[in-house]
């Protein structure tokens, strides 16, 4: 079968996996990703946590690491991301931090040593950036709160954020990424992540994507329902409409309600990809497919245990299984 990356050029569609540094030594898996994709995102690699574990110590080696193989494969490389909203995946020390008698400009400070330093450093070897990931708290749909918002302000922290990066990675694609879909909070979810574009816009926030991350098939059984894909639709059509692009950052299908037999679970997720894909690849705007793991084996969500399989079976979320055999997926 001809390569995705074959595919995806004839319809102007790049193709990328998150490739995690468990996996950055296994030639088998990266010829596999060689083979397929025309670009890389670090699974861990590129976050803060991974990039500053502790203040002012920098370890940018696993992810220069990755970005030059990317490199001498002709892969376009996405930067995940600037800052990750959600409290719990701030480095230990950001939550622990001083901000001193002038808490926001101490929080500003922080914010833009790290973001400049960053940025400086990948230079332009960044195609694209998630600048800012999971603002949007999808139990209220209002914005999440962490030591940079309680301090600055959540909107201004987080377009604070898009400003510096759009100064010192100037040639980079600037990306909002978030999920949208599969939880309860859904509606909810997808009503604040657009509230959040709009204020982004009208601020002249220099936001120029929305990136669906699109964990799908998870939890719910409307995914594929006709009242949820013209809410999809509706949600797509608002986003393009304020001009944003769309991308598919982390792509996987999370199959624990599908029944164990593997023929069976497998043909589920196919359909299930196709029923997404075929309506948010439509959008001329939405020219980047990047999964988030493409054999089964390296999925994170074997140890997610947010969501296990309750039958004690491994999950077959990703296009290849564990020996790197396409499955009906991939065809
Ligand atoms: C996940 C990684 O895959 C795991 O290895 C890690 O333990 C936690 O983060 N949304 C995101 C990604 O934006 O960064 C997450 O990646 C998956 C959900």
């Amino acid at each position: 079968p001809e390569p995705l990356k074959v595919l995806g050029k004839r319809k102007g569609i790049n193709i990328g996996n998150a490739i995690g540094g468990r996996y950055f030594h296994d030639p088998a898996y990266k010829a596999l990703m060689a083979r397929e994709c025309n670009m890389l995102v670090a699974e861990n690699e590129g976050k803060w946590q991974a990039l500053e574990p502790r203040p002012g110590q920098y370890n940018f080696g696993p992810a220069d690491a990755m970005y030059a193989w990317a490199k001498e494969q002709g892969m376009l490389v996405r930067g995940h991301n600037l800052v990750w909203q959600e409290a719990k995946w701030l480095p230990k020390w950001v939550n622990e931090y001083d901000f001193g008698a002038q808490p926001a400009k101490a929080a500003e400070a922080l914010l833009r040593k790290h973001i400049v330093t960053v940025c400086e450093h990948f230079g332009s070897a960044i195609h694209s950036y998630d600048v800012v990931n999971e603002a949007v708290d999808p139990k209220t749909g209002g914005l999440r709160s962490n030591v940079f918002t309680e301090r600055m302000g959540a909107v201004e922290q987080i377009d604070l954020a898009f400003r510096l990066a759009r100064e010192k990675a100037p040639g980079a694609q600037l990306v909002y990424n978030d999920y949208m879909r599969g939880d309860e909070g859904s509606a909810k979810h997808r009503a604040g992540v657009l509230k959040l574009l709009h204020d982004l816009k009208s601020r002249g926030t220099p936001v120029q994507a929305l990136g669906l991350q699109s964990h799908i098939g998870s939890w719910d059984d409307i995914s594929t329902s006709a009242t949820y894909q013209q809410e999809w639709r509706k949600f797509l059509d608002e986003v393009t409409g304020m001009g944003l692009d769309l991308l598919i950052t982390e792509f996987d299908v999370n199959d624990r309600k599908l029944p164990a037999d593997v023929k069976t679970r497998d043909a589920g997720v196919a359909a299930l990809a196709r029923d997404y894909l075929d309506v948010t690849l439509s959008y001329p705007q939405c020219k980047d497919f990047l999964m988030w793991g493409m054999a089964d084996n390296v999925s994170w969500l074997q140890g997610w245990d947010e969501a296990p399989r309750t039958d004690g079976q491994k999950m077959r979320p990703t296009p290849f299984d564990a020996e790197l055999r396409a499955k009906p997926l991939r065809d």
